[in-house]
């Protein structure tokens, strides 16, 4: 199992989850702006979790690989990391959640993304980074673009959303756009 290093911002600690996340976890539940933004449905439909869930999710963070907690005022908000990667390609696929809505469009998601765009193009030797993000999340479109992500690509109506098609909007990065951006 790839072993990830735990990484310093200015205002986050990325690190592998810890026993003491579950609480943290619980406390901040599912917020309806979260799960709307990931392609999730209602509020109405939303069953508040028991403890139980967060400990299932616990467990699914400690096995994953290429995973990070996304640590803030030293406590868990969310989480961050790479899935699809493809030794042949050099590639990988992007996700960011930050599960607190009153934590958001605060440059928590863009400081987080930067940090780990560094690992995936300069430890991991990427070339390519790419996401998947709905066309109504304007927040994410917005924090992927400042970041370097392009958009590459639209899947037209790939995602039924509580009765209704939205499209997904592909969005890339490549190792030498992103090392133009360190280095200006
Ligand atoms: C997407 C997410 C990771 C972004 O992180 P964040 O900390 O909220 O984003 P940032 O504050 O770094 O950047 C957001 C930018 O979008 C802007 N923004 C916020 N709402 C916006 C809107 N409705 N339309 C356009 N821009 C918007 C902000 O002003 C900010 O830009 P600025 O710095 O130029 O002012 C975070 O909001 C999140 O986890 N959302 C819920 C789950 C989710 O969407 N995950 C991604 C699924 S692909």
């Amino acid at each position: 199992m790839h072993r990830i290093p735990t990484i310093k911002g200015k205002n986050v600690i990325l690190r592998k989850v810890r026993e003491s996340d579950i609480d943290d976890r619980f406390t901040i539940g599912r917020h309806h702006e979260f799960v709307h933004m990931c392609g999730g449905e209602s509020i109405a439909q939303i069953e508040y979790p028991n403890r139980e869930v967060w400990v299932e999710w616990y467990e699914g963070q400690k096995n994953a690989e290429y995973s990070w907690i996304i640590e803030y005022n030293g406590h868990c908000i969310g989480s961050a990391g790479f899935h699809h990667i493809s030794d042949k390609d050099n590639s990988a696929t992007y996700r960011i959640g930050i599960f607190d809505s009153n934590l958001h469009s605060k440059g928590i998601g863009t400081e987080v993304t930067k940090l780990l765009l560094g690992y995936g193009f300069t430890v991991c030797k990427w070339h390519r980074i790419d996401l998947k993000v709905l066309d109504y999340n304007l927040r994410g479109i917005r924090c992927y673009e400042k970041c370097g992500f392009k958009k590459e690509g639209i899947l037209r109506e790939s995602a039924l959303i509580e009765g209704r098609y939205y499209s997904d909007i592909i969005m890339s990065i490549l190792d030498f756009e992103f090392n133009s951006i360190t280095t200006k």
